[in-house]
């Protein structure tokens, strides 16, 4: 087998792991829609329209919060490998799929806070079992904004008299998703993938089967697969809901909320926390306006996110290290 190629002074095996640390970040349905062109001044990072999900993401916005979580990877495993990176975002390449650049601003050594985040990458994911009632700290709290915030973003903590709305706009926006035959059709074909596959959601990775009585709808992952219920399993009462914000809506902001929204995430593993995403109501457009209203209007919804403290899940497989590279 050829070695790896390099990049911005890397070993072999240092941008192996570099690649690799970036493509176990979150995408929609696990499409792992990235792709890293290795030059010896930069490491470009492409979207893979191949893995474009139009039913449920027509403008690319999620795909490019996936992209942007993956760009967080690779900063914080290049500056584990010693390497300062030096990000711009939607560079002037020739190819329309580039979304950053990334080149070296010399050696750095990481800040323990940094090393923190790096090791929380392997441990992060997506956990859609019911939750413990035990609340989160209000310290966490504070550190899971602060980290949106260091990636120019706002998170909005969901209050106690804002659950209800949320709750009815959760409900309309997986109803109308659920009457489309073809995101019915896109999810189908991204779930309940058979053991071995290395994209999709695989049905071990659903939590239990959605019922009506759900305050909470969570998107179902189990493939037909009948999930029984463990009784007393049931949805913590009252969870932690937060919305990763951008100030803007632009190409440039979804690449910055990807890297809030993965810093957050990071933070949160890092804390012991477990989250998952309810994107039904930032994707549909009527529901993600009204959820825009309630926050005040001035902020662009990115993502809601459901944090506590959960039991443990199992990690959901990604591609080989080698296929996300292009090789020209
Ligand atoms: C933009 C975005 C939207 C997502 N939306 C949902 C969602 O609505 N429901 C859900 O259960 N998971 C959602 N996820 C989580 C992915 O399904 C998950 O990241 C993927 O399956 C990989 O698993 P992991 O997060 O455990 O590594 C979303 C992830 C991203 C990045």
């Amino acid at each position: 087998m050829t070695s790896f190629p390099t990049a911005l002074g890397l070993s072999a095996e240092q941008a192996q792991d570099v690649v690799r640390q970036a493509g176990l970040a979150p995408s929609l349905h696990n499409s792992q829609p990235w792709r890293f062109r290795l030059l010896p001044h930069a490491i470009e990072l492409h979207s893979d329209p191949q893995r474009r999900l139009p039913a449920a993401d027509p403008e690319d916005r999620e795909l490019r919060l996936a992209c942007g979580a993956a760009l967080l990877n690779l900063r914080l495993a290049l500056e584990h490998a010693g390497v300062r990176p030096v990000v711009t975002l939607l560079p002037r390449l020739t190819a329309p799929t580039a979304l950053a650049e990334v080149r070296s601003g010399g050696q750095t050594t990481q800040a323990p806070e940094e090393q923190e985040l790096y090791r929380a990458i392997p441990q992060r994911r997506s956990n859609r079992r019911p939750f413990l009632e035990t609340p989160v700290p209000t310290e966490y709290r504070h550190a899971l904004a602060t980290a949106v915030r260091r990636e120019q973003g706002w998170l909005h903590v969901m209050k106690r008299p804002e659950l209800g709305a949320l709750e009815g706009l959760v409900h309309r926006a997986h109803r109308a998703q659920m009457a489309d035959a073809r995101f019915r059709e896109e999810l189908g074909r991204w779930t309940g993938r058979p053991t071995g596959a290395v994209e999709g959601v695989p049905a071990a990775a659903a939590g239990p089967q959605p019922e009506p009585q759900d305050q909470w709808v969570l998107r179902d992952f189990s493939g037909g697969e009948a999930r029984a219920r463990v009784p007393g399993k049931d949805f913590e009462y009252e969870p932690l809901l937060v919305v990763v914000c951008s100030h803007h809506g632009s190409r440039l902001a979804d690449l910055q909320a990807g890297q809030a929204m993965q810093r957050m995430l990071l933070t949160a593993t890092a804390h012991g926390l477990a989250a998952s995403l309810l994107s039904e109501v930032v994707e549909v457009a009527d529901t993600r306006e009204e959820l825009q209203r309630l926050l005040g209007g001035t902020l662009y919804a990115q993502a809601l996110v459901r944090l506590g403290y959960g039991s443990p899940t199992l990690a959901t497989p990604r591609r080989d290290v080698r296929d996300l590279l292009i090789n020209d």
